[in-house]
C-alpha cells in the first residue's frame, strides 16, 4: 500500500525546493566538473541496433500538429521508419558544440541545463522491420538496444489498469527520468525538472505522432514498479515517468512471456560517484501507485480548477480577444523543419512582436493535451498569467488568460521589465523578452483529486504546454526559452488574482537577438 492518498508528502518537497532570493543566496552548491555525468545511458555490452537516418518530410505544418490529434480509433500502426522519425524528433541529438571542457549534444526538445535526463524505451508488438521486444533508444548511436525480446505489451496493460489507449497500441513509448544526471546542477529540484523536462519531450512526440497520422495518448497512472521492472531500471537512480500509447489496433496483444526476470545488463557509471538528494525519492515513492485497481481509480477527470469570467475590471481596460492569424496568414513550416531549427533563445532583441502571433500562440499552444489524467479532452490544470513588455495591440502590464473565453484580461498595466528580470531568476532572458507566459497552478483541488502524484502530472503538463509554446513561437520564426522562477514572488506578483497558486513553470517569447526577423 502506498501513500500517494496523503498529499503531506508533495506539499513538503513542493516547499522544500523553492527558490528565493535568500536561498539562491545562501546556497554553497557548486558544479564539480570533474565529477559531471555521462549524458547518455549506455549499455556496454549491447549492440545497438541503427535506425533509418532519413528524416521522412511530413508536410503537416507545425501550427497545426501541436494543436491537433488524431482521433483515439483509428487504425494506424507505425513502422520502423515512423519510430525512427518520433524518436529523432523527440529525443535525438539534433546539434552539437564544442566548448572547451568537451562536446555538448544538443538535443531535439529544451532540457534543464542541457543534461537531458529523461531516457526513451520502446514495447511494442511486430512492426514493419522490428520485432516485436523491449528497447532502450540510443541517441548517441540513433540506435535501438534489444533488453527482451519478445511481445511484453500485456504486462503493460496490467500495470496501467487496462487503459484503453495502451490495450490497443502496437507500441508504448516510455520515458524514464534518471536523478543523478539532473541533480549534479540542480539537486533535489530536480524532480521538478522531470515533469519539465519530460514534457518539453512530450510535445515534440506528440506532434510528430499527429503529423505521422498516428493517434497518440500521454499515460501517467501506471504500477510503478511493474514497469520500473519491465525495463530493469534501479529504482533508486532512475524511474519511469511517463507511457506514451501510439498508434491503434483493433486486436489486443497476445499474452506476455509469464516471468519478467531481472536482466542484469552493466550499465556504463553516469559519475564517479553520486549525490543523494533523498527528498526526490520519497516525492517520487509516496507519489507511486501499487495495484491495478489504484491505478484505474486514479486515472480520468481532471478536477475543476477554472476561474470566473472577467467581471469588473481590475484596470479601465476592457479585456481582449485573441486575434489568432487564420488558416490562410498562418506559416505553414512543417513540424520537422521548425523542431531541427529550434534552440532556446540565449538573448532576446527588446522588440515587439503582435497580437496575433501572441494569439497564435496561445490558441494553438493550449488547446489540449490527450492524456489520462485531462478528461474531458481539453481540460487542464495550469493557467496562464502573462508579463507583457512589447507586443503590439496590448498595453505592456500583467495579464490572465481566460483559455475557454479566448481573453486576456489585464490585472494591472505598466512596464514590468525590472520585475520579469528579477522573477526569472535575476536573468536578462524574461526582462528583454516581447512577453514572459508562467504556468501557475492550485495544487490543492490537483491533490485531492490525484495525491501527491498530482504533483508529477501539474509538472509534466506545464511540461507539455511549454514546449507546444516553444514550437508555435519557432514556427512563427519567434524565438523562445524556458526558464526557472523565485516561487513565491511570482505568485505575488499576479495576486491577488492569483493567490493560493503555485508557480509552476515559464517561458519567455520574444525576437532573438541574433536572428530578427
Ligand atoms: C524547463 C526549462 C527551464 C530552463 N531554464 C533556463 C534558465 O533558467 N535559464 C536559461 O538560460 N535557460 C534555461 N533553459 C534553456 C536550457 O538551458 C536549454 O533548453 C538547454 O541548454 C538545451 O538547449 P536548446 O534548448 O537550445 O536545445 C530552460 C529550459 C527548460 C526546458
Amino acid at each position: 500500500m502506498t501513500d500517494n492518498r496523503n498529499p503531506e508528502a508533495a506539499w513538503t518537497y513542493h516547499e522544500s525546493t523553492k527558490h528565493s532570493y535568500a536561498s539562491i543566496r545562501s546556497s554553497l552548491h557548486f558544479l564539480d566538473w570533474s565529477n559531471q555525468p555521462l549524458p547518455f545511458k549506455i549499455y556496454p555490452t549491447l549492440e545497438p541496433m541503427r535506425l533509418p537516418g532519413e528524416v521522412r518530410q511530413t508536410g503537416v505544418a507545425a501550427l497545426s500538429a501541436i494543436a491537433e490529434g488524431i482521433p483515439a480509433q483509428t487504425t494506424a500502426v507505425p513502422d520502423l521508419e515512423a519510430v525512427a522519425q518520433l524518436l529523432y524528433l523527440s529525443a535525438g541529438i539534433t546539434r552539437k558544440r564544442n566548448y572547451p571542457g568537451g562536446v555538448i549534444y544538443f538535443r531535439a526538445a529544451a532540457c534543464t541545463g542541457a543534461l537531458y535526463e529523461v531516457e526513451l524505451y520502446l514495447v511494442c508488438g511486430d512492426l514493419a522491420n522490428l520485432e516485436a521486444g523491449v528497447y532502450h533508444f540510443a541517441p548517441a548511436e540513433f540506435g535501438l538496444r534489444k533488453l527482451r525480446a519478445g511481445d511484453y505489451r500485456r504486462v503493460l496493460l496490467e500495470a496501467t489498469g487496462a487503459e484503453p489507449a495502451i490495450a490497443h497500441a502496437p507500441l508504448t513509448i516510455l520515458c524514464t527520468c534518471t536523478y543523478w544526471r539532473n541533480a549534479w546542477k540542480y539537486q533535489a529540484r530536480t524532480y521538478r525538472h522531470f515533469g519539465w523536462d519530460n514534457g518539453t519531450l512530450l510535445a515534440n512526440l506528440l506532434a510528430v505522432a499527429t503529423a505521422l497520422g498516428l493517434p497518440a495518448r500521454v499515460v501517467c497512472g501506471f504500477v510503478d514498479a511493474s514497469v520500473n521492472r519491465l525495463l530493469d531500471v534501479d529504482p533508486q537512480r532512475e524511474v519511469a515517468f511517463s507511457l506514451v500509447a501510439v498508434g491503434h489496433d483493433v486486436a489486443l496483444p497476445p499474452s506476455s512471456p509469464a516471468e519478467i526476470s531481472p536482466l542484469s545488463l552493466e550499465t556504463v557509471p553516469l559519475s564517479e560517484r553520486e549525490v543523494d538528494y533523498p527528498l526526490m525519492r520519497e516525492m517520487h515513492a509516496a507519489s507511486s501507485l501499487g495495484s491495478a485497481e489504484e491505478v484505474a481509480a486514479w486515472r480520468g477527470h481532471a478536477p475543476k480548477t477554472d476561474f470566473p469570467p472577467p467581471s469588473a475590471p481590475l484596470v479601465p481596460l476592457q479585456p481582449f480577444s485573441l486575434q489568432p492569424l487564420s488558416d490562410a496568414e498562418m506559416p505553414r513550416d512543417p513540424i520537422e523543419q521548425v523542431i531541427q531549427r529550434r534552440g532556446s533563445t540565449r538573448k532576446f532583441a527588446r522588440s515587439a512582436i503582435t497580437l496575433p502571433q501572441l494569439s497564435t500562440i496561445l490558441d494553438r499552444a493550449t488547446r489540449g493535451i490527450p492524456a489520462d489524467f485531462l478528461d474531458p479532452f481539453g481540460a487542464l490544470l495550469n493557467h496562464l498569467y502573462l508579463i507583457v513588455h512589447a507586443v503590439d495591440g496590448l498595453p505592456p502590464g500583467a495579464y490572465v488568460f481566460h483559455r475557454g473565453r479566448g481573453l486576456l484580461e489585464c490585472l494591472k498595466e505598466g512596464n514590468f521589465r525590472t520585475e520579469a528580470g528579477y522573477l526569472g531568476l535575476e536573468q536578462e532572458l524574461p526582462a528583454d523578452a516581447a512577453v514572459d507566459i508562467f504556468f501557475l497552478a492550485d495544487l490543492r483541488p490537483i491533490f485531492e483529486r490525484f495525491g501527491n502524484r498530482g504533483y508529477r502530472v501539474a509538472q509534466l503538463e506545464a511540461g507539455i504546454l511549454g514546449g507546444k509554446l516553444y514550437l508555435a513561437a519557432y514556427a512563427q520564426r519567434l524565438g523562445a526559452t524556458g526558464l526557472t522562477f523565485f516561487d513565491d514572488d511570482v505568485v505575488r506578483f499576479f495576486s491577488p488574482h492569483a493567490a493560493g497558486k503555485s508557480a509552476i513553470f515559464l517561458v519567455a517569447v520574444g525576437h532573438s537577438a541574433k536572428h530578427k526577423s
